[in-house]
């Protein structure tokens, strides 16, 4: 199981584990972690699974597809240097301790 800590829109922090291949987004619906909806079920339509990641792991994160960044671009609280999809980060001995920030607008 891999940890992931995921900060809430209030500043408290949600530390919860996953299992390595399961998405961030599944892992914090099976956590009920707020704010992280998931609504098309990882298909990339939705966008209500958007995460912030942290500055120190966004260099050890895949690259978004061409599908990801064609969704976040349409998100009025996309920020570029951190913004990805939970749906698109599966749990991984890298990822390890991740840290992400709910988005507001999931
Ligand atoms: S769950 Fe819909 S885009 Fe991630």
């Amino acid at each position: 199981m891999r940890t992931i800590n995921f900060t809430l829109a209030d500043g408290t922090v949600r530390t919860v584990e996953g299992a390595d291949g399961e998405s961030l987004m599944r892992i914090a619906l099976g956590n009920d972690v707020p704010g992280i909806i998931g609504e098309c079920g990882g298909e990339l339509s939705c966008g209500t699974c958007h995460v912030y990641v942290d500055a120190q792991w966004t260099g050890k994160l895949p690259p978004q597809s061409a599908d990801e960044a064609d969704l976040m671009d349409m998100m009025d609280s996309y920020r570029p240097e951190a913004s990805r999809l939970g749906c698109q980060i599966r749990a991984c001995a890298e990822l390890d301790g991740l840290t992400v920030e709910v988005a507001p607008d999931n």
